[in-house]
């Protein structure tokens, strides 16, 4: 069995760390990845850690993720409020997925109340920074279909 969970992080999170660090905290993406593969080693996980802006390639890393992980937790970042294509790449994905947010949708501008990857995950953290991405891995490491 694979134990590899991928870690797929959509439009402008390259930016974390400079970008509106009110709402996304100081930490950078590669701060999140390091943090992420010691969490997922003590695990006994691997990571498969990506950034894309570009929607497609988000597609075709979730179908990746689907035939090569045992897991995936996912930031589709704006991409969240708009994609049809990833909600239906997620519908087909036969692992358990995770979608995280750093900060809490729900708690800011209503076209963030939306989520089209929500409905077709196994579960969703928001509002907890980098920490949610941890949480994640932790969930996916135990997961099991009641
Ligand atoms: C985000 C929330 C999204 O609404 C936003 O477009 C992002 C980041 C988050 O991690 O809080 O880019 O996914």
């Amino acid at each position: 069995m694979t134990r590899t969970i991928y870690i797929l992080n959509g439009p402008n999170l390259n930016l974390l760390g400079a970008r509106e660090p009110e709402i996304y905290g100081t930490q950078t993406l590669e701060d999140i990845r390091e943090m992420c593969a010691a969490r997922a080693d003590a695990l006994g996980f691997a990571i498969a850690f990506h950034q894309t802006n570009n929607e497609g390639e988000l597609v075709s890393l979730v179908q990746e993720a689907s035939e090569q992980a045992a897991g995936l937790i996912l930031n589709a970042a704006a991409y969240t409020h708009s994609s049809i294509a990833l909600h239906d790449a997620l519908k087909s994905c036969t692992i358990p997925a995770i979608e995280v947010h750093l900060s809490n949708i729900f708690t800011r501008e209503d076209f963030r109340h939306h989520s089209y990857v929500s409905p077709a995950v196994t579960g969703m953290i928001c509002g907890l920074g980098g920490q949610g991405y941890l949480l994640a891995l932790e969930a996916l490491a135990t997961w099991r279909k009641a």
